[in-house]
């Protein structure tokens, strides 16, 4: 590794990173060149498995979620048999988007509201109106198109390349991690979801997410949620296409602003687990719910930061677990997201160009060794 200068912003769009610890960061364009934003959208989003929801979401005939994917759209719904399948949202007829809203039960089917075409929920094209004196048109001919689905650890996945690896195969060891932190996996339903506009690289937001070197150094509410685990022993721990951050319990008499005495949880740690590029599972300590937490870019610099909280079904969310929510929402979230803004208005500044990773082995709570992994993993996805 040669030596570099900070000051100087790099002349080219490559990185050298083959020394972590005195090398210097990702390049500050790859947080905003539209070039590069076009490149992640090929190579990342348009490969990847993108999370749409749990399993129980689709527990019923007719119940449909919308993931879109850049200027792609993909409907998953329930058949009548109970088989989860995903479609392209879109009409076979003149191409009109199918379903617009991101979630919702029908009856039988997938009805186009421009010309009412009716889709079954396994995909066949079940009416077209007036059709009947057309010379060589089937119904047939024009069942919507399949996207490729996979169900892993509970939830439900889709990708629109048909040649991805199955994500069971690219998350080996995964879920058996999600199983030791999250006991009730497969029973969950939706409370909750948040969407939020942040100005910033869907990368600025994944960076924050997995260090913890700010955690007792940037806002007030880090330093609560430092204090609720055994920030001594938080540890991040990569893998190929996914990673953790764990932290354990400690001894705390109160969270999120509630006390602890009598109140009930199913998890007194800090668990994340994060699968690349953009999703992540987590909970919080002495809470009883799965928070999704999930980075979709709209822009070079804009980003939909979709939260969202799943809690076990059949049992009433414990008032923790429901301040727990609150707090993310109205505390540690636009915390982090006001960093995420301003580290995205820096990275222009012509002061930058490249940073330095903080990558300690003897301070491994705090550094930045996630950081570095992620960063490589998006740039030998576009580069190499
Ligand atoms: S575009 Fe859907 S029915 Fe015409
Ligand atoms: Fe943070």
């Amino acid at each position: 590794m040669g030596k570099f200068d900070p000051l100087q912003p790099p002349a080219s769009l490559t990185w050298d990173y083959s020394d972590p610890v005195n090398g210097p960061t990702l390049p500050a364009p790859f947080f905003y060149d539209p070039q590069i934003f076009a490149e992640e959208k090929e190579r990342i989003f348009m490969r990847c498995w993108h999370l749409v929801g749990h399993v129980n979401e689709f527990s019923e005939p007719g119940s449909y979620v919308v993931q879109d994917i850049f200027e792609q759209s993909v409907v998953v719904t329930t058949a009548k048999d109970g088989n989860i399948h995903a479609w392209h949202n879109v009409c076979r007829h003149r191409g009109n988007r199918l379903m617009n809203e991101r979630r919702g039960k029908v009856g039988g089917v997938l009805r186009c509201p421009y010309h009412s075409w009716c889709y079954n929920l396994d995909g066949g094209l079940r009416a077209a109106p007036r059709t009947e004196h057309l010379d060589n048109f089937s119904k047939e001919d024009h069942s919507l198109r399949k996207v490729r689905l996979e169900i892993f650890a509970g939830w439900v996945f889709v990708t629109l390349d048909p040649n991805a690896p199955p994500i069971s195969e690219m998350c080996d060891g995964a879920e058996e991690k999600m199983r030791e932190y999250l006991p009730d996996l497969d029973n969950v339903e939706l409370v909750e979801e948040t969407d939020v506009i942040v100005n910033a690289n869907w990368k600025v937001i994944q960076e924050n997410s997995i260090e913890g070197y700010h955690f007792d150094l940037s806002g007030p509410v880090h330093k609560d949620l430092a204090a609720l685990i055994d920030f001594q022993n938080y540890t991040l721990t990569a893998h190929d296409d996914w990673w953790t951050y764990i932290g354990p319990p400690t001894e705390a008499t109160e969270a999120y602003g509630k006390p602890l005495e009598g109140a009930t949880w199913q998890t007194d740690s800090f668990f994340n687990i994060g699968l690349f590029p953009n999703t992540t599972f987590y909970s919080f300590p002495y809470t009883d719910m799965i928070g999704t937490f999930i980075m979709i870019p709209l822009g070079p610099e804009k980003s939909l930061l979709r939260f969202g909280y799943y809690a076990p079904k059949g049992r009433e969310v414990p008032e923790v677990t429901k301040a727990a929510i609150e707090w993310m929402n109205k505390e540690l979230g636009p915390e982090d997201i006001e960093l995420n803004e301003t580290n995205q208005k820096g990275l222009h500044s012509m002061g930058f160009g490249q940073g330095r990773y903080l990558i300690d082995e003897s301070r491994p709570n705090q550094s930045e060794h996630l950081v570095y992994h992620f960063h490589k993993l998006c740039y030998q996805a576009i580069k190499e």
